[in-house]
């Protein structure tokens, strides 16, 4: 078996595959499953004061689907846990009894500097290995001054991290960040600058999913009225990408990825863009607990394919090649070529480089596209298109 452990904030994860807050980790005994079927850890869905109004509203979730597939997109306008830190310290022990060699963390939020301290206190007094801050939730909980609202002020983040982190006495601190921030990187260097151990990023991504365009009704629709909510899933993946790549490269702080992890090659990409930890929502609320199986099995597979002998090895490598857009290169030529063996003949290439491209394919009359390299200019968007993938760039030349 390959060795999948990694450090994060000082913790030994045995893999990197960690159940983020959120229904999937909202009771003992579902996270006991989760980590009975091989996860790394888990974070427990977010919680607060014993005083603290948390009212949900339902149906709380809806799915974006596109071209036939289910869940291309999730967003839900849940908040946190109804249940109070008086529930989680117990599931903390009970957790931390029963899978000690599994990471127990907690999501905790707050209205004033009492509040983060005592959460942060009590959850180290069960035995909590590490604390996470949300700063992130972009529904509900930013009406009351809370969640998003404190991500999106540099000042707030510093302020609020440094509470959490002077509480702190023996467990790390994360600060989950939300992607609604001009520049996330400010963000994560005000967390750098509080002292705090880490940074989670993202959160959901701020957004409504779609509209009933019979009575006008937003989703997901709470009776007659909608709100603003939190996209998450597949689709947010770049956003999560580029958010982990660019603190990694311009902060320098731990980062655990959250963001559209669904597969294996998922995981691999926030690896590489520089993510130490690895936390699945919705594909895991969507397949189930049993996927860390395939995740686990795929980066073993893939480590061993590519001679990596350890986890670490693979974080951040592929930053080096993350460049300003001045700096790619402009001295060669690219071309599209055709598989035809495999080609299909659906002609979807030659619409898309007709309409959206520089109209350099045509059709043969047995339908398989030609291309014409002298109006090719390499834009890659016909690749884009073919559902058997039988287009590829290749590079023809140099340009002088
Ligand atoms: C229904 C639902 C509830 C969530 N609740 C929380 C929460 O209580 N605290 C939190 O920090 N994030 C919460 N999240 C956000 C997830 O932890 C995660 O960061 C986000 O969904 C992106 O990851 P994904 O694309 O793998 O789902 C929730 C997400 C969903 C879908």
């Amino acid at each position: 078996m390959t060795d999948l452990s990694l450090e994060f904030c000082g913790i030994r994860y045995p893999n990197p595959f960690v159940l983020a807050a959120a229904p999937t980790t909202d009771k003992e005994e579902m996270v006991a499953r989760a980590f009975e079927a091989g996860w790394g850890g888990a974070v427990l869905k977010t919680t607060s004061v014993e005083t603290e109004d948390v009212s949900l509203v339902y149906p709380m979730m809806t799915g974006l689907d596109y071209d036939g597939k289910r869940l291309a997109a999730l967003q839900n306008i849940d908040l946190i846990s109804h249940y109070h830190i008086d529930v989680v310290e117990k599931r903390v022990r009970a957790l931390k009894k029963e899978f000690p060699d599994r990471v127990v963390a907690a999501s905790i939020m707050g209205q004033a500097k009492e509040h983060w301290q005592e959460l942060v206190q009590r959850l180290e007094t069960a035995g909590v290995d590490l604390i996470e801050c949300s700063f992130s939730c972009p529904h509900g909980m930013p009406e009351r001054g809370m969640g998003s609202t404190i991500g999106q002020n540099p000042d707030l983040v510093e302020r609020t991290a440094r509470w959490v982190k002077e509480a702190a006495r023996r467990v790390p601190v994360v600060i989950k960040l939300t992607p609604q921030i001009a520049d996330i990187t400010v963000a994560a260097q005000a967390v750098k600058k509080s002292g705090a151990d880490g940074v989670c990023a993202i959160n959901t991504v701020k957004g409504i999913i779609g509209v009933d365009i019979h009575d006008f009704v937003p989703q997901p629709r709470v009776l007659d009225k909608s709100t603003i909510g939190g996209v998450s899933g597949l689709a947010i993946k770049p956003v999560a990408l580029r958010c982990v790549a660019e603190i990694a490269r311009d902060v320098g702080i731990p980062i655990t990825a959250s963001g559209g992890i669904t597969t294996w090659r998922d995981a691999v990409e926030f690896l590489l863009l520089g993510a130490r930890n690895l936390q699945v929502c919705t594909a895991a609320m969507q397949y189930g607990f049993e996927l860390v199986k395939d995740l686990k099995e795929g980066l073993g597979n893939y480590m061993e394919e590519m001679n990596f002998s350890s986890v670490e090895e693979i974080v951040g490598k592929a930053l080096p090649n993350l460049v300003d857009h001045n700096s790619l290169s402009r001295n060669h030529k690219v071309v599209s070529r055709v598989d035809e063996d495999r080609c299909i003949n659906c002609g979807r290439c030659y619409i898309a480089c007709n309409d959206g491209g520089h109209q350099a394919i045509t059709m043969s009359e047995d339908r398989v596209p030609q291309i014409d390299e002298e109006e090719c200019v390499g834009c890659g968007f016909c690749t884009t298109i073919c559902p058997v993938y039988c287009l590829q760039m290749e590079r023809v030349e140099e340009k002088s």
